[in-house]
């Protein structure tokens, strides 16, 4: 969420500034007030009514007109963060000179605030030597840039140049730009969805866990800069862009099946964790045999003898040290309240997290939660039905407090 985030746009000469209007609309969207500059020749692609429209603020072009002067400086000042995108080839070459000839470069010039950009051009210009020097000037001065992609360009020619996709760039403000890293440097696990207890070859008791939850949860301690590892039990979720990078990056994914394995895996990740979450739907009980052949169906009925699965929470509840963070889920339908409250106890975690099934919305395959969460202080906090990235963003903060407190 960019909520508050005060966002100046400059927007320039290039056919990318059509998609300006669905990064204007996205920004909006996230909570962000953006006001918006063009350059002259921007004028010729997309219209100030759509950019004034969109972002309900008047857009700016010129350094004045018949009425009033444009206070480039306190444009800049009012501004969290400066965005020039898409950034063309003749204002990146005046913003690495310092030229000063239309609004837009006479904010850039004065703005206290950081400023980000978003290159687009078509490639043999993208790697024209000028160009590689120009962007390496801005970085010398402190800009970030917002690398280009790869695909269609304007000349019809297939290519490096084009500018980031409207969503990317603002997922770059979200996780890169607004969000601090404070765990960097720190290790955590989140073990999510189901697990499945094998009868024979063909059949399993499992449950409805879907690991949204937890991969969101993943997500979120990895964009607060830790180093991340998520054990998922069967689970047909598509893994995310940052899973399973190269060189050990990303999030480093772990499959299990069972409870067993779940346990192993759960154990051995937390000895190296600063920071546990048990999002995963763990069986109770598994079958004490399992036939080797499919189950043949008889007059009989059927009686299936079960024994318990290992606790993996209260395992690792008993062994914890006093500086690693523990959390736990629990998903009720009645009792809500105690069972939570009892399960933070007897499991020794930090914290809880509690959903009950009785609100709509919340629990197994939705892409939404509505949460409660217990710390081992007593503090409780309650949250409104909302997106699981959202609650997963509520967790992950409330850990970061216990972690440091
Ligand atoms: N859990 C675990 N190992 C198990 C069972 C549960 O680590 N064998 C963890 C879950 O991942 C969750 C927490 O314990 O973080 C609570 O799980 P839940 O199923 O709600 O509670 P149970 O302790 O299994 O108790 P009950 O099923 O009776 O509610």
């Amino acid at each position: 969420m960019l909520n508050g985030k005060k966002i100046l746009l400059g927007v320039t000469g290039s056919i990318a500034a059509y998609k300006a209007a669905f990064l204007v609309r996205l920004l909006v969207k996230e909570g962000a007030e953006v006001k918006v500059i063009m350059t002259p020749s921007a004028s010729d692609f997309i219209s100030k009514l759509t950019l004034s429209t969109l972002s309900k603020n008047k857009v700016l072009v010129d350094l004045f007109d018949e009425e009033s002067w444009a206070n480039h400086v306190m444009l800049g000042r009012w501004a969290d963060i400066m965005l020039i995108a898409p950034l063309s080839c003749n204002t990146l070459a005046k913003m690495a000179h310092g030229q000063c000839d239309n609004l837009l470069l006479a904010v850039y010039l004065s703005a206290t605030c950081p400023v980000v950009v978003a290159p687009a051009m078509d490639e043999d210009m993208w790697h024209h030597q000028s160009t590689k020097d120009n962007i390496q000037k801005l970085v010398e001065y402190g800009n970030k840039i917002i690398p280009v992609d790869k695909g269609e360009l304007a000349s019809g020619l297939v290519g490096d140049g084009r500018m980031a996709e409207p969503g990317n760039i603002v997922k770059y403000l979200e996780e890169d730009f607004f969000t601090s890293k404070q765990l960097t440097g720190r290790r955590a696990f989140v073990s999510a969805g189901p697990t499945y207890e094998p009868l024979d070859p063909v059949r399993f008791i499992g449950n409805h866990s879907s690991g949204k939850m937890g991969l969101a949860l993943a997500e979120e301690l990895y964009a607060k800069g830790a180093d991340v590892t998520l054990i998922m039990g069967p689970s047909s979720l598509k893994l995310p862009p940052n899973a399973c990078l190269p060189d050990g990056q990303g999030i480093k994914i772990v499959r299990v099946s069972t409870a067993e394995e779940m346990y192993n895996a759960c154990t051995q990740q937390f000895e190296r964790s600063d920071i546990g979450i048990m999002a995963a739907a763990v069986a109770d009980y598994t079958p004490v045999n399992v036939a080797a052949d499919k189950i043949k169906k008889t007059n009989a009925e059927l009686v299936i003898e079960l024994k318990k699965t290992r606790d993996i929470l209260q395992s690792l509840g008993q062994n914890k040290s006093a500086k690693q963070v523990l959390v736990g889920f629990a998903l009720e339908t009645n009792n809500e309240r105690d069972y939570a409250l009892g399960k933070l106890k007897s499991k020794n975690a930090d914290m809880v997290v509690m959903n009950s099934l009785n609100d709509e919305g919340a629990g197994f395959g939705t892409d939404t939660n509505k949460i409660t969460i217990f710390d081992k202080s007593g503090k409780e906090f309650s949250y409104d039905l909302m997106s699981k990235k959202e609650v997963a963003k509520n967790i992950v903060e409330t850990i970061i407090q216990l972690y440091y407190a």
